[in-house]
């Protein structure tokens, strides 16, 4: 969508993967989706570093919503948990320097049951603006997908029209992908700034391995609609909660950043423990991410429960991340060709964006070997090294 936004893919936190639709606050008082929980995050946000790593936008997902509209048709947010209001909130948002995310559906309910803005658009879309929305995440349940080739558009052309810069967030390929429509990535890339193409992540290894999976599987048909303005979005970042190891953690930051993903954060940042928060904020890593260029990576390899993927970057260099499916014991070393995984034949300097190796060198036919944990990944930026030099069977040992 040419808005002028999301010219790399959007940064920020969600409330829906970690915090889901906690709505208890008695019970769950630091985990209820409620204005306390979003003030809480935009202070470590900015106290902790995301803010200025670049994670900008903090977005509330379902559950915000009373369950009925008011006498005037307009959302009202629920009472107990947003006791301020919606201004009161953008404005905290807003004087930290962050920016305000707000979920809504384009069917009759949300997927969590709160009312959703079919019939209400324009009515919602004046509401948002009058709060200071900049970013709308917008649902599909509870209307037919076969209606959202018009429908999303439809919504977006309101948005668009309010004049305000509002980031639009689509769901309307996942619920095509999962009736076996083929979406039509085209379109949604012109009408969308981010788009949701599958299923839900859930807080564990197999669901992240069952995304990385689809997403190189399809590749061919997705990454091609990727670029400055318009992503692809494989969902959260589970970075930091209870499911991954730190090294399938790491291998979730990778892969998203060879994909151009959104990183969205959903994770408590109160508890984050410090492994976690040191992936998040790996600067070289958020580079990949945000390479202005805004060419999706692809998978050029699977054998043997090994992924290799690779990203062109706007300087002439290539992200790689070698990303083990094996569980079978510690530390094994594969050795490949660049041919293997599909890069220009040169000499590359290659440095690891994890920093745990020291820096080297591969060239044509030289073996780069790669030592992998179980579920683990090993990151570079392979570096062109310009020189006519060609060096031959040169082994490059690590450790
Ligand atoms: C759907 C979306 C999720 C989340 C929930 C909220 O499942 O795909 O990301 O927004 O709805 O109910």
């Amino acid at each position: 969508l040419d808005n002028g936004l999301a010219l790399t893919p959007p940064m920020g936190w969600l409330t829906w993967e970690r915090f889901r639709c906690i709505t208890d606050c008695k019970t769950y008082p630091s985990e209820c989706i409620s204005e306390d929980l979003i003030k809480r995050t935009v202070d470590m946000m900015v106290i902790e570093g995301y803010r200025d790593a670049g994670y900008d936008y903090v977005g509330i997902d379902d559950c915000w919503l009373e369950k009925t509209r008011g006498p005037d048709g307009r959302m009202v947010p629920d009472r107990e948990r947003f006791p301020s209001g919606m201004n009161a909130l953008a404005d905290y948002i807003h004087s930290r320097g962050l920016k305000f995310g707000i979920y809504q559906d384009y069917g009759n309910l949300t997927c969590a049951g709160y009312p959703g803005v079919l019939g209400s658009e324009q009515l919602d879309v004046d509401t948002f603006v009058s709060w200071d929305v900049d970013y709308i995440k917008l649902d599909g349940c509870y209307i037919n997908a076969t209606e959202m080739d018009s429908g999303y558009p439809a919504f977006g052309k309101l948005l668009n029209d309010s004049g305000r810069p509002i980031l639009y967030s689509c769901s309307w390929p996942a619920y095509q992908e999962d009736i076996k429509m083929m979406p039509d990535y085209a379109s949604i890339a012109h009408h969308c700034n981010l788009w949701r193409n599958w299923d839900d992540i859930d807080d564990s290894w197999w669901s992240l391995e069952r995304i990385m999976d689809w997403f190189g599987d399809n590749q061919e048909r997705l990454a091609p609609h990727a670029g400055p303005g318009h992503w692809n979005d494989p969902d959260m970042l589970l970075i930091g909660n209870f499911g991954l190891s730190e090294d399938q953690a790491r291998v979730q930051m990778a892969v998203w950043a060879v994909l151009a993903a959104p990183l969205l954060i959903s994770a408590d940042l109160a508890t984050m423990k410090p492994e976690f928060k040191s992936i998040l904020l790996n600067r070289d890593i958020l580079a990949v991410d945000q390479d202005p260029m805004g060419k999706q990576g692809l998978r050029v390899y699977k054998e043997k429960k090994i992924a290799i993927w690779t990203r062109e970057l706007f300087d002439g260099s290539y992200a790689v991340a070698f990303v083990s499916h094996r569980t079978d014991g510690a530390a094994y070393v594969f050795r490949y060709k660049l041919k293997d995984f599909k890069l220009p034949e040169q000499i590359y300097d290659v440095q690891d964006l994890y920093k745990e190796e020291s820096n080297r060198s591969v060239g044509p036919n030289e073996e780069f070997a790669v030592k992998l944990n179980p579920t683990g990944v090993k990151f570079y930026k392979f570096i062109p090294r310009s020189t006519e030099k060609v060096r031959t069977n040169e082994v490059v040992i690590i450790d």
